[in-house]
């Protein structure tokens, strides 16, 4: 994994992007509630197993990012298999400083020998997306992640009313 601290885009020299560890869980878990009305909620336990997909920015011992994935799979080619970036969020006081670039950037470079098809993330801070060179599709081009997230949720009727965007980013070979 390419070392993410020497990224210079982030503004503040001190903050490191590491990956998370069992300590970080209840601030990860409090990170994300309080993004409830851009994020999807994560229990404990469901941060705890899923702790090796979390990077964290951290300033001095406090957490004040953090980001996740999971794959998603696509019936019938495992060539076309996609890494959706999840759980995206920095800790407000401290946004606009480039941290959540580096850790999307991060990330991607961690995940990047997966050759994975396509990053995809679903999102209501499209313009940030853009401008890491993510593009908006049409919803459609994810049905596993409709099927198995986006029917679940309460907020709206249905995945097509939801004015969440999908965005996806290819990454050229190298
Ligand atoms: C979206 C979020 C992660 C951005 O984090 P951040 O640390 O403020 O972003 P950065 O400082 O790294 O910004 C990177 C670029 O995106 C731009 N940007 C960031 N937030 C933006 C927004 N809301 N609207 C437009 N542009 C935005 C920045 O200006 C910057 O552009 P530049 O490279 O030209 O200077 C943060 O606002 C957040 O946690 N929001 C709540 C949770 C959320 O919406 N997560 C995404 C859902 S998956």
């Amino acid at each position: 994994m390419k070392d993410v601290n020497k990224d210079s885009n982030c503004h503040d020299s001190e903050i490191t992007v590491r990956q998370a560890v069992f300590a970080d869980v209840r601030s990860i878990y409090s990170l994300i509630k309080e993004n409830d009305d851009m994020l999807i909620v994560r229990s404990i336990s469901d941060v705890v197993q899923h702790i090796d997909r979390f990077l964290v920015a951290d300033s001095g011992g406090e957490l004040v990012g953090a980001i996740a994935f999971e794959i998603l799979p696509e019936v019938g080619d495992v060539t076309r298999t996609s890494i959706e970036l999840q759980s995206v969020c920095v800790k407000d006081g401290w946004r606009h400083r480039g941290i959540g670039k580096r850790l999307v950037e991060a990330q991607i470079e961690r995940l990047r020998p997966l050759k994975a098809y396509q990053f995809v993330v679903l999102t209501f801070s499209e313009k940030f997306f853009e401008k890491l060179g993510f593009v908006e599709v049409p919803k459609t081009t994810m049905m596993h992640k409709i099927y198995m997230g986006c029917i679940n949720c309460t907020k709206h009727e249905s995945p097509f009313t939801c004015p969440e965007k999908a965005m996806v980013l290819h990454l050229s070979e190298d």
